[in-house]
């Protein structure tokens, strides 16, 4: 047991003197980096798919084992493009459970994001909630791999084949994950892939579309780049999506360390495993291990009634010990604006998304925390425990 002589909260000092986050940047090989950074001022190409961006977008099309890799400045253009080019319109199925950019993709093309609810043990899309969502104005679906677990992929593609209706992915948070031993990347229409900064594999900001058709790779080529299919020639109405050289030059420096900031993230969940184990009423959510996975979100859920203690209690207890804990997608798509006012009655049918909601907590991980952090974590989260009626009463008060 390590040393916690009185909760922040409850008047003692913060058990970390710097905070720790949640998505703290990977950074790879600095000097290789720096390398790839002077080569690009040599060359005086920046971006407009120079040589970096090719050579990323090979390395990553080969990775993920698909045909087309267009790289995008980040994925919520990414998505944006992708829904444009596969034709979306009308109504599109989306989990409110997600980051908002998935359903703003949508409205901000003038598409009504249309939300499911989710399997509270998986967290993703429930088909059958999306079957009964479907009307003649829905044009498509898009399934989102929380925390990295793909969604009911098959399940997703039948619906989607009998109603002849697109699905996209936005695998914003599952790259270098598999669904049934294939790289994610490979399903659906199309899949979104998010490289930012809070990402375990970043390229500063960035993203990319990932397809194995060559039409629809063709389209979101020309659309990126202003509908340019020539010097002079615009085909489409098209928007600026390309990624920079600097980020690409990011992204090939991290993806020789990929397996390092995986094995790093692997490392750290099992600690959490081993640890939140012990705490009755906290549980972590499952990777499944016979896939590859990414390990990068630590979610906890907080089951109220058997820790006495709220989440958000439990949240505010962890951010007085500088653990600066997040609720991700917390209070969910719909009820922010403007879907809150457009579906003021969203919560009635979403019943699993507003539980689930409500008792995810995410820890922070990645390269910079070792076991020793997480240790003192999990004591802080024990003794929060031990004492959640104190705590309670000072929020309170
Ligand atoms: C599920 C999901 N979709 C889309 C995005 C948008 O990605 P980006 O920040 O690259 O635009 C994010 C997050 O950052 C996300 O978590």
């Amino acid at each position: 047991m390590l040393p916690i002589k009185q909760l922040a909260i409850l008047g003692g000092s913060p058990a970390f003197r710097e905070p720790l986050h949640v998505g703290r940047p990977n950074i790879g090989d600095r000097q290789q980096f720096m390398d790839y950074a002077n080569q690009i001022f040599d060359n005086r190409w920046l971006t407009n798919h120079g040589p970096f961006v090719k050579q990323f977008e090979q390395e990553l099309s080969g990775l993920l084992g698909v045909k087309h890799c267009i790289t995008i400045c980040n994925a919520t253009v990414a998505l944006e493009i992708a829904i444009r080019a596969l034709g979306m319109q009308g109504e599109v199925i989306v989990p409110s459970f997600t980051f908002i950019a998935t359903a703003h993709s949508l409205q901000w093309q003038g598409i009504t994001p249309i939300f499911a609810d989710i399997d509270p043990r998986t967290h993703n899309l429930d088909p059958r909630s999306v079957e009964k969502l479907i009307t003649p104005r829905t044009t498509g679906i898009i399934g989102v791999h929380l925390w990295g677990r793909p969604c009911e992929i098959d399940a997703l593609q039948q619906i989607a084949n009998a109603r002849n209706l697109k699905l996209l992915f936005d695998s914003a948070h599952a790259f270098g994950c598999t669904y049934q031993g294939k790289m994610i990347g490979n399903f659906g229409d199309a899949e979104v892939l998010s490289f930012h900064a809070t990402k375990f594999f970043n390229t500063f900001e960035g993203g990319a579309i990932v397809t194995n058709d060559d039409d629809l790779a063709a389209r979101i080529r020309l659309m990126q780049n202003f509908g340019f299919a020539g010097y002079d020639d615009v085909v489409y109405v098209g928007t600026n999506g390309k990624m920079s050289e600097i980020s690409a030059a990011m992204g090939l420096v991290n993806l020789k360390s990929l397996d390092e900031f995986t094995d790093a993230n692997c490392r750290n969940y099992h600690k959490y495993q081993q640890e939140i184990n012990t705490i009755p009423g906290l549980s972590l959510i499952q990777y499944d291990e016979s896939e590859s996975c990414n390990f990068q979100y630590i979610v906890l859920e907080v089951d109220q009634q058997d820790t006495g203690l709220s989440r958000d209690h439990l949240l505010e207890t962890l951010q007085a010990e500088n653990v600066l804990a997040r609720r991700y997608f917390w209070p969910g798509c719909h009820r922010m604006e403007p879907y809150r006012s457009y579906f003021p009655n969203a919560s009635l049918s979403l019943p699993e998304t507003e539980k689930v909601a409500a008792r995810v907590l995410v820890l922070p991980t990645g390269t910079t925390l070792g076991e020793r952090e997480i240790e003192i974590v999990c004591n802080i989260l024990r003794i929060a425990l031990d004492n959640a009626d104190a705590i309670s009463q000072r929020i309170r008060d």
